[in-house]
């Protein structure tokens, strides 16, 4: 291959990005690809998201600091993309005590503060997006209308002592920092907050985060180029979403509460239940096309276990209108544009057999029953790529690598 990036294309750098509506797990498949990377970035959003890791039992949920600071060595940055609340990160520093190590805050990120938050809350009062109340909207509308306050201003006489101790030496320029790594052909992972369908310009809006959480977030969120780039899409053998908006597979009835029970589907940021349903291979394959998804990490497939039949959702009738039983047109790769349209959508089922039997421990995939596998081939054909990961429950042990 002809090298025309300069210094950095022998290097292949990842991005993990979910591409559902949040929650698919990416913090267990950063966690794992750490190891074989030397940085691990966070590009977008704040303490909204939440990622948990389990290892050795102890679970750690995480909202700022990569998923990556878990892995002793590795270099954790939060890039000028995000938007960080100084005294949660204060927090999660505290409480990872002696497990992180190298933690760096871009001196461009701008900085949630109180009123934010304020904010945040009482707008949720009137509206039925269902935010995290982390002040994650207000804080980014005032970096776009120019009055935001970034950590290379006066952020410290807004906070207490302690966060100013924990927060304050953390603060760097990390766009050269991370030049610097990319110069010295280190391998650079980069962790997604929330999911594809959050994102604000390809996400369901106005149900959506307010960032761009996409790769194209990366380039923005991070000020590098990396040239060489494989994309892993992290998406649940079935679907959630939290807060409101559309979900066409939403199962309101013993689905839901049988994969809401079993998935432990509470907010990890806000404790709420999230909504269930089956998988959606319209809007993932939307996703994954929009993000130029290489490889797909499938995660909770041990929640399926013991349901006699699983659907998946294989296309979208668009109606004329929400009044109308006209069909228009019928997609499998697209989402309607507005959420009214979307809300009207008919979806169509493919319905495959279930196992009954616990997968917890399966390590490998000729071991998984020969149900679990169709059902992989079944996703793999709708969003059109190959999926390599497949996630077993919770623990570090428990990821199917599968090529
Ligand atoms: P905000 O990001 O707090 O403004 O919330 C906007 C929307 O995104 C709401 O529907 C939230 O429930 C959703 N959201 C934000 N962060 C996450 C996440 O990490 N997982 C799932 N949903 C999220």
């Amino acid at each position: 291959m002809t090298c025309l990036s300069g210094n950095n294309c022998m290097v292949k750098h990842t991005a993990v990005m979910g591409v559902q509506w949040g929650d698919e797990g990416k913090g267990k498949i950063v966690d794992a690809l750490s190891p074989e990377h030397d940085v691990v970035v966070r590009y977008c959003g704040g303490a909204n998201a939440g990622h948990t890791v389990v290892v050795n039992g102890a679970k750690f949920a995480l909202h700022l600091v990569p998923s990556g600071v878990l892995r002793s060595g590795k270099v954790c940055v939060l890039a000028n993309g995000m938007v960080v609340d100084p005294d949660a990160l204060a927090q999660e520093i505290f409480m990872l005590a002696e497990n992180y190590g190298l933690i760096y805050v871009s001196d461009r990120a701008h900085v949630v503060l109180q009123r934010h938050k304020d904010e945040d809350a009482a707008e949720e009062q009137k509206t039925s997006i269902g935010t995290t109340k982390k002040g994650i909207g207000p804080c980014y509308r005032d970096k776009i209308y120019r009055k935001g306050l970034r950590f290379c201003d006066d952020w410290k006489n807004h906070f207490n002592l302690h966060t100013q101790h924990y927060v304050g030496s953390l603060i760097t320029d990390t766009r050269k920092l991370l030049q610097e790594f990319l110069d010295a052909n280190k391998k650079i992972l980069f962790e997604g907050g929330q999911g594809a369908l959050l994102d604000i310009d390809h996400g369901t809006y106005p149900y959506v985060t307010s960032s761009s959480t996409g790769v194209g977030g990366i380039y923005t969120g991070t000020g590098i180029c990396p040239k060489e780039l494989k994309v892993i899409g992290v998406m649940k053998a079935y679907t959630t979403r939290v807060g409101g908006g559309p979900f066409p597979t939403e199962q309101l009835l013993s689905v839901g509460n049988y994969l809401r029970e079993k998935g432990k589907e509470f907010g990890t940021t806000t404790g709420r239940p999230r909504r269930c349903g089956w998988f959606d291979g319209v809007s993932a394959k939307y996703a994954v096309q929009v993000n130029g998804v290489d490889e797909i990490a499938l995660t909770k497939l041990d929640v399926l276990s013991g349901l006699d039949e699983i659907l998946a959702c294989t296309s979208y009738d668009v109606r004329e209108s929400i009044t109308s039983y006209k069909i228009v047109k019928t997609i499998n790769d697209s989402i309607p544009a507005n959420v009214v349209d979307f809300a009207s959508i008919t979806p169509h089922y493919l319905a495959v057999e279930g196992w009954k039997k616990d997968i917890s421990k399966v390590r490998c995939v000729e071991d998984l029953p020969k149900q679990a596998r169709h059902y992989i081939e079944v996703l793999e054909t709708l969003v059109d790529r190959p999926i390599t990961y497949v996630g077993v429950g919770q623990e570090r042990e428990q990821l199917i690598r599968r090529s």
